[in-house]
């Protein structure tokens, strides 16, 4: 198969669709959509997302210091979607798009209930980039819901449905079957 050359482009895929939930000091929250998300580091736990200066969500981040990563299922696309194209400056996100704000353990930011996957986050470092600035955060608690780990403590990822992200077609996507899992190959 031939190859055509592209310009230089982010066609990382897939990614997460994630809702991010954060607080100002007047204990006002707000939740951002977030693609430009990943896992930075397994010990100390620690994630990194993406932010345009301009989201109203930057400015709270930075100043709280603070954030929450949670992971909706696909079954609450259109939530996830909303929160990611409205902003918290004209609105409340929790009420308009019909989420629910939880108590987190650790921090001030809540956690949005609908979403089965919780990380509670302290902001660890902010990196300038470009257009966006990469946030660190250290994972200091994460919430599963209870329907989704077994007795022995598996989690199970189909129960969770988690919703994927793919860039170059700007499209959600549910994820499909387990096709293998990790060290497969080694065996016969
Ligand atoms: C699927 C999707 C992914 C997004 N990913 C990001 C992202 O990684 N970083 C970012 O700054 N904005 C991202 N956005 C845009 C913000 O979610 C959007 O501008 C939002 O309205 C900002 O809300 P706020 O002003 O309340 O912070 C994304 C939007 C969608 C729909």
């Amino acid at each position: 198969m031939n190859k055509v050359q592209l310009k230089a482009n982010t066609y990382l895929c897939p990614v997460p669709a994630a809702l991010v939930s954060c607080q100002d000091k007047g204990g006002r929250p707000n939740i951002i959509t977030i693609a430009w998300t990943g896992v930075v580091c397994s010990d100390p736990p620690m994630l990194s997302i993406s932010i345009r200066p301009s989201r109203y969500s930057h400015g709270i981040i930075k100043e709280a210091g603070e954030f929450v990563v949670n992971i909706p299922s696909a079954d609450i696309i259109r939530k996830v979607d909303l929160c990611g194209i409205i902003s918290g400056r004209d609105s409340d996100k929790f009420e308009k798009a019909g989420l629910t704000p939880l108590p987190a353990s650790h921090i001030s930011a809540p956690l949005i209930k609908e979403c089965p996957i919780n990380m509670e986050c302290r902001l660890a470092e902010i990196v300038p980039l470009g257009v966006h600035d990469m946030f660190l955060g250290e994972i200091v608690a994460t919430h599963i819901n209870e329907d989704c780990v077994d007795d022995s403590g598996k989690v199970n990822v189909g129960k969770i449905d988690p919703l994927a992200y793919t860039p170059p077609d700007r499209s959600y996507r549910s994820m499909g079957d387990v096709l293998g899992s990790y060290g497969f190959a080694r065996k016969a």
